[in-house]
């Protein structure tokens, strides 16, 4: 397998992060003790631009590049690299003042209030004059900056989210749904709306859902098109950089945890890039470590390779309702868990902090006290010392047996769905819940979606798939047909992809074949109100939601122990070609799917990258197919002993050969596979 990097030209693990020196561009003896500071913090890799517009253009047309020239050139010397944000997240207080229409306008209609430093997050996706004044900046960016050899990649806009309901974006809507309708009858039609006479007369009728709509459909072409109208905005800054230097590549920091399609985001980036900001300092770190690592998993399966950790913590955030600090080794941990799944870099936010303003209290490698010798920066520059002895795993990637579902309609239509209570019905939350089963097994996931090869995986878990399309309703036909196992939960295929009720009974069309069963009713429980479950003689707790299905050619493995549907099926196995198919018709606490799933990976015999583990501990595998390097990061509080491989390796940081290891609190090995 080729190795691919984030850049050719630059074939290793990054560190560093976000780094705005404009801050401090009238105290360049801190400019020179940030060079110092950055090699010492074993940094490599340092993020600038993202906020540089009013330094940049500090009047309309008056551009002055002295800075950005500079502090490239003393990064380059100083030994590291750059990449280069385009500055469009936040645009110079000028700019919205004389031209209001590059300004998002909120769902009640009213532009942002311009005080200072409001502009940033707030312009419109589709805004011509925003367009223009994009295109002038980038391209003179990348005009100037593009061929410097310090320069890695580009990084476009920041953080990008959201949705405008200004004029533009409104009537860009209305094109959007007549292209894909063609006629106002069709969109009614599958809107379903003649539900409360709600039909509209024309396509110029049409207002994008303000906080709500009763019709999911219309829900659902809103997040399509806002989606569709940021990825063409990145797009257009990406082809401006691209028709001045072809070698270019460009990423953006995604966040996972928003609902926001990444796959269709991925098409236009060359790499992927990520930005996590965990909850650490619970008592146990184990929750959030499998959520992290869910989103790594996520972010490398967007283009199946080597990803940026862009943007991560050194210490504590300033913005969640309690700012823990880190534990002493969770910051070196967390960073070598995102290279164990698939990261070449570890970033973060950011390199000094900010002297005022609202981040000023937010970590930083460099914090204001000014030196090296802070806790925070000692875990850093360790970070980059164990980083520079694990190098050579930059461009290897994953090789997994199993994946896990997680599809953005999905999520939009779980959403807006009325009738399930609790409204939100949770999905992020139960995907991130079924990939901890795997998590907890040492067992590499991808994270896939309706349109990703099936084919090459052992198992497939597909969580809460409510919205099924007639494609995916084949793909997942053919999948089990040809000797697949596909594990999926209640509130499968209900709906397709307008949200509109499957006819003939739940699940979609051959599903009931598929999966032998038919899903009658679904049964929302109170707050207070468990389901006991009765399997393999073991007894299990539901909550929330319990389905009462009928067998039509599966068998029974558990059924529901009280309520009228006491003693009826909730959990069964179908055989369906080469292929099974199992379906958990109700919510579990954690403990069903553990002992479910971990039953039908040994059954499969899917590969755990170790042989024994602990509680908290978990190993991951990345491979370039010759060579095999071992992760094994331990979360749990107490030190972990005894835990044996599955053959002999060699400790990257020692030399020495293992077959079993033992890690401190928050410990972490990084082997290579002898035999
Ligand atoms: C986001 C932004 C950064 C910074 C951090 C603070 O990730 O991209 O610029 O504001 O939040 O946590
Ligand atoms: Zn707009």
């Amino acid at each position: 397998m080729k190795k691919t990097y984030l850049n050719k030209a630059f074939p290793h693990l990054l560190h560093g992060g976000d780094y705005n020196p404009e801050q401090w561009i009238d105290t360049k003896e801190i400019w020179d003790e940030d060079m110092r500071l950055m090699k010492a913090a074993n940094c490599n890799e340092m993020t600038v631009g993202v906020f540089s517009w009013s330094t940049l253009e500090p009047r309309e047309g008056q551009f002055d590049f002295a800075f950005l020239d500079e502090i490239i050139e003393r990064i380059g010397k100083a030994g590291g690299h750059v990449v280069l944000a385009t500055p469009t997240v936040a645009p110079p207080h000028w700019m919205a003042k004389k031209y209001p229409e590059i300004l998002r306008i909120t769902k009640d209609g009213n532009p942002p209030a311009l005080s200072l430093g409001s502009v940033r997050g707030k312009t419109c996706f589709t805004s011509p004059k925003y367009r223009e004044k994009v295109g002038i900046i980038v391209r003179k960016l990348a005009e100037r900056y593009a061929k410097d050899p310090a320069v890695l990649a580009w990084h476009l806009d920041n953080e990008i989210y959201g949705q405008c309901f200004c004029e533009n974006c409104r009537k860009r809507f209305r094109e959007f749904l007549k292209e894909k309708y063609r006629t106002v009858e069709n969109l009614n039609r599958t809107y379903w709306a003649k539900w409360s006479s709600g039909e509209v007369g024309s396509f110029e009728e049409i207002e994008p859902p303000h906080g709500g709509t009763a019709y999911d459909a219309l829900y659902l072409d809103w997040k399509r098109f806002t989606d569709l109208s940021i990825i063409d905005y990145l797009k257009f800054q990406s082809d401006i950089i691209k028709s001045i230097d072809p070698d270019a590549v460009v990423t953006t920091n995604l966040m996972p945890q928003r609902d926001y399609d990444l796959f269709e985001f991925a098409k236009i980036l060359d790499f992927a890039s990520i930005d996590i900001y965990p909850n650490w300092g619970r008592p146990s770190e184990v929750g959030e470590a499998i959520d992290s690592a869910w989103q790594y998993d996520y972010v490398r399966s967007l283009k199946n390779r080597p990803f940026m950790l862009m943007e991560s913590a050194p210490g504590l955030v300033s913005w969640m309702p309690q700012n823990k600090l880190q534990r002493p080794g969770i910051l070196t941990l967390a960073g070598i868990s995102a290279v164990a799944h698939g990261s070449d870099s570890v970033g973060y936010f950011q390199f000094r902090k900010s002297r005022g303003a609202n981040e000023q209290y937010h970590g930083a490698i460099v914090d204001h006290e000014g030196s090296e010798n802070t806790r925070i920066f000692r875990e850093v520059s360790a970070t980059g010392q164990t980083l520079k002895k694990i190098d050579e795993v930059c461009g290897c990637t994953a090789e997994a047996e199993t994946a896990l579902f997680y599809d953005a309609e999905n999520l939009w239509a779980l959403d807006i769905v009325y009738a399930f209570s609790p409204r939100h019905t949770g999905y992020y939350r139960e995907d991130v819940q079924y990939y901890g089963v795997l998590w907890k097994n040492s067992i590499p996931a991808d994270i896939v979606n309706s349109n990703s090869d099936f084919s090459k995986y052992k198992l497939i878990i597909m969580p809460m798939q409510y919205i099924v399309s007639k494609k995916l309703e084949e793909k997942i036909a053919e999948y089990v047909k040809n000797g697949g196992t596909i594990y999926a939960t209640y509130m499968l295929g209900y709906a397709d992809e307008n949200a509109l009720a499957h006819l003939g009974g739940f699940p979609a069309g051959q599903l009931k074949d598929v999966f032998g069963i038919w899903n009658e009713e679904i049964d929302s429980l109170l707050p207070e109100e468990e389901q006991e479950i009765e399997f393999g003689g073991k007894s299990f707790t539901a909550k929330e939601y319990c389905e009462i299905i009928h067998l039509r050619t599966a068998k029974a493995r558990a059924t529901y122990q009280t309520d009228f549907y006491r003693g009826t099926p909730c959990f069964t196995v179908n055989e369906y070609g080469k292929g099974k198919a199992y379906y958990q018709a109700f919510r579990d606490t954690g403990e069903f799917k553990n002992f479910a799933i971990g039953r039908i990976l040994k059954e499969l015999n899917v590969k755990s990258c170790i042989a024994s583990g602990r509680e908290g501990v978990s190993a991951q595998v990345r491979t370039d197919g010759e060579k095999e390097y071992l992760f094994i990061e331990n979360y749990s509080n107490e030190k972990a002993e005894d835990i044996v491989l599955n053959g002999l390796y060699e400790d990257l940081l020692t030399g020495e050969r293992v077959s079993s290891v033992e890690l401190c609190r928050f410990g972490f090995k990084v082997l290579r596979r002898i035999k």
